[in-house]
């Protein structure tokens, strides 16, 4: 039988957990025609939620762009229009009327092979830009446009292409963005700042990591359709160890899984070697984070794996809170309240080994 846990890539229908609560608020927000920026550190879900949204919605031409490795300006506009034309219908529907629709001086064509729009615009040619931007003006019907990883337009340093996209998109009267982004001190610069364009531009929504029951149903169906019984207090070990945050709660279950898939029996101790498993994986990842860091930083991360105040660290309160700041804005520790570390098995590794 095939592992019924999966990590490290999009989950959808049966592999993807309800969030109930998160889907009804963004269809709500959606279908009155707002716009939404979600916000969360990664690997909580955001972009698993947000496909599963689009599965949902009906009635709309839906654009998908992941910014990640988007690092030019020219690069920006090939996948924001090539997108947009694959969602009114596919590129090839267009290719005689490219030139009516994209009216530029820079020069545009088709690469037939990969199906995609080649695109060199000068960028000090900002009407070009512009001309490309409103593109989705030009169809009928609504669209809902997805840009994931939006925090990495940032590196487009060729012009002001955030103050351009804002002055474009508030005018589109057919069009609801997603905007989404794992680095949340950007991301809330970007969209939260009064003095930055896209302030007020759309609802900011924090994703949360999963909640306890809705956790539970989805861990112990998913062992109890597949054969294995899990007890509860497995479960309970599993919750308290990933606290909701979706990825370890697969990667976690998904090796339990596998130990205890003969036994047809999960306990605690499984949970525990399990853990082992989840912490090889993520160990390289883990140390070279830890290179990276300051002796200060590490120190106070220490200090917060074992739960204790980072002002109790033998350094000023200054040090301290420049520590604090620097790894806010990394991700590495968030504030909710009391400070914590924002990966949970990064806790765990930073507790259990001599560094
Ligand atoms: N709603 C969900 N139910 C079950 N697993 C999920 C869910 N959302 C995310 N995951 C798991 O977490 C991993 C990371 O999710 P992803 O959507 O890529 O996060 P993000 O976009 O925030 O970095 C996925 O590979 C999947 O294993
Ligand atoms: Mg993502």
């Amino acid at each position: 039988m095939e592992n019924p846990f999966k990590f490290g890539m999009v989950v959808r229908g049966a592999d993807f957990c309800d969030r109930k609560k998160e889907m009804t608020d963004l269809i709500h927000i959606i279908s009155s025609g707002m716009s939404v920026t979600l916000i969360s550190p990664r690997r909580y879900g955001k972009t698993s939620l947000i496909i599963n949204l689009l599965d949902h919605l009906d009635g709309y031409k839906k654009v998908y762009i992941d910014l990640m490795s988007v690092v030019s300006l020219n690069a920006f506009l090939e996948k924001y229009s090539s997108e947009i034309f694959k969602s009114a219908g596919g590129l090839k529907k267009f290719v005689n009327k490219l030139n009516r629709m994209i009216k530029i001086s820079g020069k545009i064509s088709l690469d037939i092979g990969n199906l995609n729009l080649e695109i060199d615009v000068d960028p000090k040619a900002t009407d070009d830009v512009e001309n490309i931007i409103e593109l989705p003006t030009k169809f009928d019907g609504k669209f809902v446009i997805v840009i994931d990883e939006f925090q990495e337009i940032m590196n487009i340093t060729e012009i002001d292409l955030v103050s351009i996209l804002r002055k474009k998109f508030q005018f589109f009267q057919n069009a609801v963005f997603i905007f989404s982004g794992s680095k949340s001190s950007v991301m809330r610069e970007i969209f939260s700042n009064p003095a930055k364009p896209f302030y007020r531009f759309s609802q900011i929504y924090e994703l949360q990591n999963l909640e306890i029951e809705e956790s539970r149903k989805f861990v112990t169906d998913k062992f109890r359709s597949s054969g294995v019984e899990i007890e509860n207090d497995a479960f309970e070990k599993i919750y308290e160890i990933t606290n909701g945050h979706v990825y370890y709660l697969q990667a976690l279950s998904y090796h339990l899984w596998f130990l205890t898939k003969d036994k047809k029996k999960a306990e605690i101790p499984d949970v525990y070697i399990a853990l082992k498993k989840v912490i090889f994986g993520e160990k390289a990842a883990f140390e070279s984070l830890w290179d990276e860091l300051t002796p200060n930083q590490k120190k106070i991360l220490k200090i917060l794996s074992r739960n204790f105040s980072p002002y109790s660290a033998r350094l000023s309160a200054g040090s301290v809170n420049r520590a604090l700041e620097s790894l806010k804005k990394i991700d590495l520790v968030d504030k909710n309240g009391e400070f914590r570390i924002t990966d949970p098995i990064f806790k765990i590794w930073l507790n259990s080994y001599e560094k």
